[in-house]
């Protein structure tokens, strides 16, 4: 587990990136019983998920697994589990203020947890993508693009692919996800380039409003979030870059 706290409102941000296929759980395989008491009353739409695609009902646990680990490592030891969410909708914790964010890519699981205030992460393990023009037209601000133009090809696909970490982190905020428009979120100017390119990009947001359940723009303006960028290396999360 890694932890940082917001430069501006002391707010403590804890998180974990893990292989998941490599290792579902520090705390070995789920039993039945485990999993219900895991999911509390979202535990029908689990099994629901699992019916349709165990796959992804195996993902989704993985993920579930890693968020109540990181609670039980900082002490917050009321679990009532998880609500039924509607899918695309961010999930949420029952009887809890604790705000929470889930990402995958292959086979990486970043998950974070904040006590208030709400949380946004990203992962992305396919790099070479931010090759393809096409993306590039589709997600930066026109300075955006003009920055990614002067770096080299290496440089180039690494700080893209931060920056689209970046963007998703802050859409997962507020709970409304990809429903806005990237060109209109400029991030760019906060975005390090990187002196190597890195094979995982990742970012978390982190911001004193917006909690899950309730969508508040103002939680998007740049200067209501904190991002973080995770290093993550085979063996999880090496470091982190603090932007504020
Ligand atoms: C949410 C979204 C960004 C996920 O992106 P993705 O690249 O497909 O997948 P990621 O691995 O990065 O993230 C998936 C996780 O995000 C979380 N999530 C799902 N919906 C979310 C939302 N609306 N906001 C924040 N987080 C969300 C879940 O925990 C999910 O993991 P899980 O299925 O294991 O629980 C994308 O699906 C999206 O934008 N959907 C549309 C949301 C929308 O318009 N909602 C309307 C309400 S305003």
């Amino acid at each position: 587990m890694s932890d940082a706290t917001h430069a501006k409102t002391g707010i403590l941000v804890s998180w974990c990136a893990v292989n998941w296929m490599r290792s579902p759980s520090s705390r070995g395989e789920p039993t039945r019983a485990s999993i219900a008491d895991l999911f509390g009353r979202g535990i029908e739409q689990w099994h629901a998920a699992r019916a349709i695609n165990p796959q992804r009902a195996a993902r989704i646990l993985a993920g579930r697994l890693v968020v109540r680990e990181l609670v039980t490592e900082r002490g917050l030891d009321h679990w009532a589990g998880f609500e039924p969410t509607s899918l695309g909708r961010k999930p949420t914790m029952t009887d809890s203020d604790i705000d929470f964010s889930i990402a995958h890519s292959a086979h990486w699981l970043l998950a974070a947890i904040v006590q208030t205030g709400s949380v946004g992460v990203d992962v992305e393990t396919h790099v070479n993508e931010f090759d393809h023009p096409g993306l590039l037209r589709r997600m930066c601000t026109a300075d955006e693009l003009a920055r990614a133009n002067e770096l080299d090809v290496s440089a180039r696909r690494s700080w893209l692919a931060t920056l689209w970490t970046a963007k998703e982190a802050v859409s997962k905020l507020d709970g409304c996800g990809l429903r806005g428009d990237f060109r209109q979120l400029h991030l760019g100017d906060l975005i390090p380039v990187g002196e190597a390119e890195h094979p995982i990009a990742a970012s978390i947001a982190i911001s004193p409003h917006g909690r899950a359940g309730s969508p508040d723009k103002r939680g998007l303006e740049r200067d209501r979030f904190t991002l973080l960028h995770p290093q993550i290396g085979n063996e999880g999360v090496l470091g982190s870059r603090v932007m504020t």
